[in-house]
C-alpha cells in the first residue's frame, strides 16, 4: 500500500467531492433549466423528453468543475436535419436571455452560463439498445444507466480522482482543443481497473500507445474492432455500443502524457498533479526574464476574428493553420522547435512558432549531385551556370553552387503565405505577423502572458508538479 499516495488522494477528494449543499445548488440550477425547457416544449408542441444526464446524473461530477448536461430527447422518428433546421434555431431564440453560446461537435448544441455553472443543452434522438443511432450523443442515456449500475459510492470517488488527475495534468476533455480523455472514458477506465490507482498502474506499467484494447463487457471482437477503428492510439469499446471507440478522440500526445504523468505520480505522489501550483510571482518574474531571451525567436500571428465560431471549429482551424505554418517554415529551412496556438474563443487568437533563429543568411549552399549521375549533373550545371551567384563548382566528386534565398525573415515568409495558412473561416480574420520581441507588451495581458510563459518554458503541466523552483 502506498500510504503517501493515499494521503494525497484523501486530501484531493476533500477538495473535489461535492457536499450535500453543492449537490443542492446544482440541482436547483438543473431544475431551473428543465423548467425553462418544459415551457419551450409546451410552446412548440414538439414531442420531447427532457432529461438531466452527464456527470451530475451519474454522481461523478467535481465540485471544482460544476457542469450540467441537459438533454432534449426526441422520439425515434425525428432526424438530424430536424434538429439542425427546426429545433436548434427555435431553442436558441427561446434561450436568448441566457446568451447561449453555439457549439458544434458532430451536431449543434448550446452552452449557457448560469450562476457560474456551465450548462450544455444537447438535442438528441432516442436510441434503443442495439438500434442504429442517429446522432453522436444518442447513447448518452444508456451511458448514464451503465455508469450508475456499475459503480458504488467508492468507485464514484475513484472516478472523481481520475477526472481531477486528468484535468490537473491537462489531458481532460475530448474537444478538439485538447484531444484528450472524456469524462465517460475516464469512468469506463476506472470501472475496468476497479480504481484510480489501479488505472494509473496499468497506464504506467502496461500501456503502449497503439496496443491498448479494452472491452469491459466483451461485446466486441478484438480483430474486427481493430480493423474497423483503424489504428488509433487506444481502443475502449463502448459497452452500450460495440461499434464505438470511446477513446477515438485521444491523441497520441495526450495518451503519452497520461502515461508519463502516471509513472511520475506513482513514484512521487503530490497534490500538484491534481492542482498545478501557480507560479510564485517572484518566480514568474524571473522566468519571464529568462523567457525574454527567446522573444526574438518567436514568430507570431495575431488574429482578429470577425465572427465568433464554435470552439471545436475554431480550434480545428487554428491547429490546421499552425501545422501549415510549421511546414512552410521548415520547407524554407527554418528550424522549428515547437508551435502552439492560443485563443480567447471569441475574437482573438494567436499562432506562434519558436525557431532556432528568425533570420536566415541571404545565401545558401546547394549540394548538387555526384558526377557519376551524369544527367542530373548536367542539368545542375545548366541551372546554375548563369546564375549571378557562386558556382557551380566541384569538390571531390560532387557539384556545388550558391543560391540566394527569396525570404530571409521568418516574418516576411509567413506574411507572404498568409493566404495559404489561413483557410476556411479564418480567411475572414485580420492577421498581423511579428516577432514577439517587437510586441513585448502583449504579455501584459494576463492570460496571454501565462500562455507565452508556458509555451516558452515548454514543460507540460504534469512536470510543473515536480518543479523545484530553486533549481529552475
Ligand atoms: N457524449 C457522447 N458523445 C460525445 C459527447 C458526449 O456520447 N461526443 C455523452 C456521454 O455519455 C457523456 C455525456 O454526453 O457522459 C455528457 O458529456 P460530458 O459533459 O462531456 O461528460 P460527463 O460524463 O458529463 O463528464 P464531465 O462533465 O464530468 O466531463
Ligand atoms: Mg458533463
Amino acid at each position: 500500500m502506498n500510504t503517501e499516495a493515499q494521503e494525497v488522494e484523501k486530501k484531493v477528494l476533500e477538495k473535489i467531492k461535492p457536499s450535500r449543499s453543492d449537490e443542492e445548488t446544482l440541482k436547483s440550477i438543473a431544475n431551473l433549466v428543465v423548467n425553462e425547457l418544459d415551457k419551450f416544449k409546451q410552446q412548440t408542441s414538439i414531442d420531447m423528453k427532457i432529461s438531466v444526464e452527464g456527470s451530475f446524473a451519474k454522481g461523478t461530477w467535481l465540485k471544482t468543475d460544476p457542469e450540467l448536461d441537459v438533454f432534449i430527447i426526441l422520439p425515434n422518428n425525428y432526424n438530424k436535419e430536424f434538429i439542425k433546421n427546426e429545433l436548434y434555431p427555435k431553442l436558441r431564440a427561446w434561450l436568448n436571455d441566457y446568451s447561449p453560446i453555439e457549439q458544434y461537435s458532430e451536431h449543434p448544441y448550446l452552452t449557457l452560463q448560469i450562476h457560474g455553472v456551465k450548462v450544455d443543452i444537447v438535442p438528441s434522438i432516442e436510441s434503443l439498445p442495439g438500434a442504429k443511432i442517429l446522432t453522436a450523443v444518442d447513447r448518452t442515456h444508456l451511458h448514464t444507466e451503465y455508469v450508475k449500475r456499475k459503480t458504488d459510492e467508492r468507485l464514484r470517488d475513484e472516478i472523481r480522482l481520475a477526472k481531477a488527475f486528468a484535468r490537473g495534468i491537462g489531458v481532460y476533455g475530448a474537444e478538439i482543443k485538447i484531444k484528450g480523455f472524456s469524462g465517460y472514458l475516464l469512468e469506463l477506465l476506472t470501472i475496468y481497473y476497479g480504481g484510480f490507482r489501479r488505472l494509473l498502474e496499468a497506464a504506467a506499467y502496461e500501456w503502449i500507445p497503439g496496443k491498448i484494447y479494452i472491452d469491459i463487457e466483451r461485446v466486441s471482437d478484438p480483430l474486427q474492432a481493430k480493423q474497423a477503428f483503424g489504428n488509433p492510439p487506444m481502443i475502449v469499446i463502448d459497452p452500450t455500443d460495440p461499434k464505438r471507440n470511446v477513446a477515438a478522440a485521444v491523441s497520441i500526445e495526450k495518451l503519452s502524457e497520461f502515461i508519463m504523468a502516471a509513472c511520475l505520480y506513482l513514484s512521487n505522489p503530490k497534490e500538484e498533479f491534481f492542482f498545478p501550483k501557480p507560479l510564485h510571482p517572484v518566480e514568474k518574474k524571473r522566468l519571464l526574464g529568462l523567457a525574454e531571451t527567446f522573444f526574438e525567436n518567436v514568430v507570431f500571428v495575431e488574429l482578429r476574428h470577425k465572427a465568433r465560431l464554435p470552439p471545436d471549429t475554431l480550434w480545428g482551424e487554428l491547429q490546421r493553420a499552425l501545422s501549415i505554418m510549421k511546414n512552410i517554415l521548415e520547407k524554407n529551412e527554418f528550424e522549428v522547435y515547437r508551435c502552439d496556438a492560443w485563443s480567447d474563443e471569441k475574437e482573438q487568437s494567436i499562432l506562434a512558432c519558436l525557431l532556432s533563429t528568425p533570420i536566415k543568411t541571404k545565401y545558401r549552399l546547394i549540394k548538387g549531385p555526384p558526377i557519376k549521375e551524369r544527367e542530373h549533373s548536367i542539368r545542375f550545371i545548366e541551372k546554375y551556370l548563369h546564375s549571378p551567384f557562386l558556382g557551380p563548382w566541384i569538390v571531390g566528386d560532387r557539384l556545388y553552387a550558391i543560391n540566394v534565398r527569396k525570404e530571409v525573415l521568418a516574418t516576411s515568409l509567413i506574411e507572404d503565405h498568409l493566404r495559404e495558412i489561413l483557410v476556411s473561416d479564418l480567411t475572414d480574420s485580420t492577421a498581423k505577423v511579428s516577432l514577439l520581441s517587437w510586441r513585448p507588451e502583449i504579455i501584459e495581458d494576463e492570460e496571454i502572458g501565462e500562455w507565452i510563459l508556458s509555451f516558452l518554458l515548454g514543460k507540460p503541466k504534469w512536470l510543473w508538479a515536480l518543479l523545484d523552483y530553486q533549481k529552475v
